[in-house]
């Protein structure tokens, strides 16, 4: 894992969109996994402001989403293929085919959970995944106690989770969710984690510096070899090493390109 810190909430994010861009020039068809949540709209705004002003093209990639909520149909504002549709698929020149979710409304939601695997698989598997973090330390949808083998599958959302989401829900929020597992997210060939916020503190530094336990899923992320966690200065106020994340930084050749 390398932590990345950078000053404020808006040098993250432009961090995090120029190595996504540099992923896609790299492999016009990269499999790119796509996460959602308030901290990935700045980066869906740098990323439409890059594909308007510099040509990053969108026509070969291919997307798979995170997680859906169960029983949210496309149109409802507060599913993930509308949020998805709003801050990125409507703005790019993605193929709407090749953009998938899990489908929340399918009758039989193991075989859709099944059939979200497979087209993983069939794409070859994802090469860049974006993830964001929730408070119970979550990837995803992959509430406390998720198997560090789990696959897609349905999940019961945890209170904490429920009570974060209400604002964007009129009624009553979803308890469910299909979410990729924390197995599935493990095979990606590269992760990328993204955090803003000094809300995000506490859970970061258990995520990055703590053991790896099925209570905090982000902390399976230690077991991946290429894993890039990219934190503001507030998100890592509680990380204990950050001098030495912030050496490697400016010192790793790797690096050198996006200062
Ligand atoms: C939801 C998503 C997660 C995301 C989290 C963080 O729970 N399912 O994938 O990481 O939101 O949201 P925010 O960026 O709003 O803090």
């Amino acid at each position: 894992m390398e932590v990345i810190i950078r000053e404020t909430k808006a040098d993250a994010v432009s961090l995090a969109a120029a190595i996504i861009a540099r992923a896609l020039r790299a492999r016009p068809n990269l499999v790119l996994g796509l996460a959602t949540g308030r901290t990935m709209e700045a980066v869906y705004e740098l990323l439409v402001r890059l594909y308007e002003d510099d040509g990053l093209d969108f026509s070969l990639a291919r997307t798979f989403n995170l997680d859906e909520y169960v029983g949210l149909p496309p149109e409802d504002p507060g599913s993930y293929r509308f949020y998805m549709n709003k801050h990125l698929f409507h703005r790019v020149n993605i193929d709407l085919r090749n953009a998938h979710l899990p489908n929340g409304m399918a009758d039989d939601l193991n075989a859709e959970c099944a059939n979200y695997e497979r087209l993983i698989k069939d794409c070859n598997g994802i090469d860049l995944q974006l993830l964001g973090i929730g408070r119970t330390g979550h990837i995803g949808f992959n509430e406390p106690l998720s198997a560090m083998r789990s696959r897609t599958r349905t999940k019961a959302l945890a209170p904490e989770t429920i009570e974060q989401n209400c604002p964007f829900f009129k009624g009553e929020p979803p308890r469910r969710a299909i979410t990729m597992g924390v197995g599935t997210i493990l095979e990606c060939r590269r992760c990328l984690l993204l955090a803003t916020g000094a809300e995000k503190a506490d859970v970061i530094a258990k995520a990055v510096e703590g053991p790896v336990t099925a209570m905090i899923s982000a902390s399976a992320l230690q077991l991946h070899p290429k894993c890039t966690v990219i934190v503001d200065e507030a998100a890592a106020s509680r990380l204990e090493h950050g001098h030495y994340y912030r050496w490697v930084f400016e010192n790793e050749p790797e690096w050198q390109e996006y200062h």
